[in-house]
């Protein structure tokens, strides 16, 4: 398809469509499929000599006529999660079979990895079939891998690969796998919104994605897209500010579920949703300013929509969610933010803006207002790919997590532990706010170099009511990762928990 220009297309999000993955009583001795996997855990292989310890996997070797042990062996496989061994050797009834480590088969993460590799190996052998053995307990996040593994993203290619896996069986259990599928549907809406160029997700296709959700899912999903001058009418100063000198229209966007249930608990995710950052005047000039990643400014935008994926499905019941993301560009321009200016934001606050680069905040700060006074929300977390520093902090694996509450705090790290994604709790502390002292104004958008995560979240507090539960995620570090081909759909599943544990 043409991408030529500014050409909205929009985000495939048929992963759980293309293959079928199902957990119905299945014993892997019977199982007849082209490529049999094993989760196997650390207690299975001896970790020193690499001998199979494990009665059930030493059964399955011989019926190999000992595949697995020699794939074990000269893979120096141990079991520990991210490793893996393969073999293109026929074994039993499987043409090919594998084994996953999953280390101590107690985290979602690795059990996630046990089905995205197996499914994603399942496709480079070319495999119809693929039968799962050990994902006891954890089937739907084996499920929600499989369905992940089994998706490329090939909207962009000229001629895409076929695919050739139909099946995943998840062998000797039975379970209901539907909230692995949900999962997996918003995981890969994230990650197709954040790989996806800038002229593609604009901020008019992130409202039309929006828009697509409330659509399909309209029983418990309703949308309002706020054009420029409903954002004036609210005396969005600051986020307006952000997308003056954009020749592409501001979105902010608001999508509502509804579940069932009365006195419904109201909470807010807001996601950060800068389709692209130049910086502005304060460009982002030479190298390892990563100008040319900037695409990936709307990571917290595409969790946040991929999150609300996710509760469109899963319908947790007793609350009302609102998902908010203030869209737009920062670009240059003579109508541009210039450094220096003085904005006012809808709660009456003035910044005075000594750094147009610090421009994820000033968006934040209208749509914090808006979750908090104009939806309601008693809970708010936001997420965004807000500082450089927070990568220097923490690195590329885990997000930073920032909250004034301990239980506010403890409730996303729990959600975060369920979804299998990491993160790291920041200290606040009031005493750093004199940083963004300005003279002239309410406050600066941007402090000195030291912590300059922190001042960002201190920035972000003047926002929300004291009374509200408020946390920050910076995922700027984890939405992103090269090693695992780009996007990671980081926080689609980690505020879908976010918003299930308010469940009643
Ligand atoms: N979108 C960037 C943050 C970012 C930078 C994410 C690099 C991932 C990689 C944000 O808008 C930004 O530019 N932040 C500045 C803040 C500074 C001007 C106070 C930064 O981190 O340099
Ligand atoms: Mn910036
Ligand atoms: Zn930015």
């Amino acid at each position: 398809m043409a991408v030529s220009g500014r050409d909205y297309v929009p985000a495939r999000s048929d992963a759980t469509d293309a293959v079928t993955v199902s957990a119905t009583g299945t014993a892997s001795a019977d199982a007849d499929v082209d490529l049999l996997v094993w989760g196997v855990g650390e207690d299975a292989v001896d970790a020193e000599s690499g001998v199979i310890s494990c009665e059930a996997l030493k059964a399955f070797d011989a019926s190999t006529g000992g595949v697995v042990q020699a794939m074990i062996d000269e893979c120096e496989f141990k079991g520990k999660a991210g490793s893996s061994a393969f073999s293109r050797a026929r074994a039993g009834k499987a043409k090919h079979v594998g084994v996953v480590g999953v280390g101590k088969k107690d985290a979602s993460a690795a059990m996630m990895a046990l089905g995205s590799t197996s499914a994603a190996q399942a496709q480079k052998l070319k495999c119809k079939t693929l039968g799962i053995k050990g994902s006891d307990g954890f089937e739907n996040a084996v499920a929600a891998g499989a369905y992940l593994g089994a998706t490329q993203d090939q909207r962009f290619k000229s001629k895409p690969e076929a695919k050739t896996l139909e099946t995943v069986t998840l062998l000797d259990v039975t379970a209901d796998v539907s909230e692995g599928k949900a999962r997996a549907a918003g995981v890969q809406l994230t990650k197709e919104l954040v790989a996806a160029p800038p002229n593609v997700v604009t901020p008019s296709g992130m409202a039309a994605v929006a828009m697509e959700i409330a659509q399909q899912h309209s029983d418990c999903m309703s949308v309002k897209i706020l054009e420029k001058d409903e954002c004036e009418k609210l005396g969005m100063g600051s986020f307006l500010g952000v997308s003056e000198a954009s020749d592409e229209p501001p979105k902010f966007i608001h999508l509502t579920y509804k579940g069932s249930g009365s006195d419904l608990k109201k909470v807010a995710v807001v996601g950060k949703g800068l389709t692209f950052d130049s910086g502005g005047y304060n460009l982002k000039a030479g190298p390892g300013s990563m100008i040319e990643m900037m695409k990936f400014d709307m990571g917290g935008a595409g969790a946040t929509l991929g999150a609300a994926k996710i509760i469109a499905q899963t319908k947790p019941t007793g609350v009302e969610a609102h998902f908010i993301i203030a869209s737009c560009e920062n670009m240059i321009g003579s109508r541009g933010l210039r450094p220096g200016d003085i904005l006012t934001a809808s709660n009456g606050k003035t910044i005075e803006v000594n750094n147009t680069d610090a421009e994820g905040r000033l968006t934040l700060a209208d749509a914090l207002v808006y979750a908090d006074k104009t939806c309601g929300a008693t809970a708010i977390v936001d997420c965004a790919t807000l500082t450089g520093a927070i990568i220097v902090a923490l690195g590329n694996d885990m997000a930073g997590l920032f909250s004034p509450k301990d239980e506010a705090a403890k409730r996303v790290e729990e959600a975060a532990k369920a979804a299998g994604e990491d993160l790291w709790r920041m200290p606040m502390p009031d005493s750093m706010w004199s940083i963004m002292k300005s003279e002239i104004a309410d406050m600066k958008n941007t402090g000195s170099r030291g912590g300059g995560s922190i001042t960002a979240a201190l920035f972000l507090k003047q926002f929300v009511d004291e009374s509200v539960e408020w946390s920050h995620v910076d995922l700027a570090g984890p939405v992103w990762d090269d090693k695992k081909g780009g996007a990671t759909g980081y926080g689609a599943a980690l505020f879908a928990a976010w918003v299930s544990s308010f469940s009643k």
